[in-house]
């Protein structure tokens, strides 16, 4: 068979059959390598046809005629993982796992894995970066020892697929995609074109057998191999593991989910055994809040379903160079500056001649509006030196004439405030007489921001 290459993209895995110095498809420059492509043409019939798998119908049906109840779901032991998941594990489905190296991929599963084979469930765990010995100790140290819990080291592909076939598991971890190699790709592990063809094996591999697969896959910034986001289209579920590398706390994120919604947050704590749940974020994320300190308010934003509190900081300082500098640590710098240039216009404070630094706190990284309201607050509490009562929490998406605009499940955000024992809330004046206030919070209802500063 004649061996040709092509040029794919490593951000995104664009394949083109000429070099382009700028990605058509996620616009990222300098991303395109060469590879050779498939060697073999895709065979025709169940096998390419990708997740229809061999059990269904091959002409055009009405929804009347498509048989099957629920989908069943398998919950992983970690209600936190679960809720991001929308309930538990599909059955058959394939979910993508992305995070830098080190952060506790492989920890998350092992444990997950744990948990569902003490509950009886036949699993392989398929390791191509880690020693049988390695894998035992980790495990040790997470109590994941069980009979229907088995390990496997191998980075071949073909052999990984007899294994599933023979051993017939209920749950299969691919621990990493990066290190897994089909011969049919003349690529080396890791590069785009080889980690698209594992994960089309794998895929069909989770259809035709009804076995779930978890593939773990690494966020690399080098651009060295392949990320996971070369592989966001073809799995059901995308999930990514975050998290600040000097805090213990890690964030399980769902940005794609054909079974469940996405935007939900999972929170866990790495201790020295294992990942432990945290179901109660917004009290991790104020300990070690500063007292009596100017440029910090608390605010309140929506993670998915759920109202998460944050202190965001302000630092504000007479520049000593003739152009600002701003910078925003896991929020949005450009909303940081049109923010600035707001309260600069709207209540004339001369910003442009003062460094801002914005902070969310605990590691956090977020961008809805709602946190506007408290940005500008954080930023004018810093530049007044003015002190906001720590009893106050703070929300509302700020516009252009400076105005605080409504944000959705204002209620809920509410709730949440005065179940942490905050005692006053400002909130954006619209919509407010619909919220049903909790005992113990007073709700200041603002137009604007300019309302808003009056208030501290
Ligand atoms: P790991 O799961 O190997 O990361 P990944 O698979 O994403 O590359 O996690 C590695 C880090 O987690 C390592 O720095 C050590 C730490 N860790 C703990 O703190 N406690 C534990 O019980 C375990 C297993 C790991
Ligand atoms: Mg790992």
């Amino acid at each position: 068979m004649k061996k040709t290459t092509a040029f794919f993209c490593q951000e995104c895995g664009y394949e083109s059959a000429k070099w382009v110095g700028q990605c058509p498809a996620c616009r990222n420059w300098n991303t395109m390598v060469e590879e050779p492509v498939r060697a073999a043409a895709p065979k025709s019939g169940a096998a390419s046809r990708g997740f229809a798998g061999t059990s269904q119908s091959h002409r055009p049906v009405s929804l009347k005629e498509i048989g099957g109840g629920q989908e069943v779901r398998v919950p992983t032991g970690f209600p936190e993982m679960d809720r991001v998941l929308g309930g538990g594990v599909v059955k058959g489905s394939m979910i993508l796992i992305g995070g830098d190296p080190g952060i506790g991929k492989s920890t998350l599963l092992l444990q997950a894995a744990a948990n569902m084979a003490k509950e009886g469930r036949s699993i392989l765990y398929v390791s191509g970066e880690e020693s049988l010995q390695q894998i035992r100790l980790r495990a040790e140290r997470v109590g994941g020892a069980s009979d229907t819990l088995k390990f496997y080291c191998e980075t071949d592909l073909d052999d990984v697929r007899e294994t599933v076939l023979v051993e017939k598991p209920e749950l299969v971890i691919i621990d990493s995609i990066q290190t897994m190699f089909s011969a049919a790709v003349d690529a080396a592990p890791g590069a785009v074109s080889q980690v698209r063809e594992t994960t089309g094996v794998l895929l069909r591999l989770a259809k035709e057998t009804g076995t779930t697969i978890f593939i773990i896959g690494h966020v690399t910034k080098e651009g060295t191999v392949a990320g996971p986001r070369v592989l966001e289209h073809m799995v059901d579920t995308v999930l990514y593991f975050e998290g600040d590398r000097y805090s213990s706390y890690r964030i399980l994120r769902g940005v794609k989910n054909r079974f469940g919604a996405t935007n939900e947050i999972g929170v866990f704590e790495m201790r020295g055994e294992g990942l432990v749940e945290v179901p109660d974020p917004s009290e991790y994320l104020l300990s070690g809040r500063p007292a009596g300190a100017s440029g910090s308010v608390v605010t309140c934003s929506m993670e998915g379903t759920r109202p998460m509190l944050t202190e965001v900081q302000a630092l504000v300082t007479r520049s000593s160079f003739g152009f600002p500098k701003r910078q925003a640590a896991g929020t949005d710098l450009n909303r940081m500056s049109v923010l600035l240039a707001v309260m600069e216009k709207r209540l004339g404070i001369p910003l442009s001649e003062y460094d801002a630094y914005v902070n969310l706190a605990g590691g956090m990284r977020q961008k809805e509006p709602s946190l506007d309201l408290g940005i500008v607050l954080a930023v004018l509490s810093s530049y007044t030196g003015r002190v906001i009562d720590s009893g106050v929490v703070a929300f509302g998406e700020v516009g252009l004439a400076g105005e605080v605009r409504q944000v959705a499940q204002a209620e809920q955000r509410v709730q949440e405030a005065a179940k942490m024992g905050f005692t006053t809330c400002i909130l954006p004046k619209a919509g407010l007489s619909k919220i049903r206030a909790p005992k113990g919070i007073k709700l200041l209802g603002v137009r604007s921001i300019g309302e808003a500063k009056d208030l501290i």
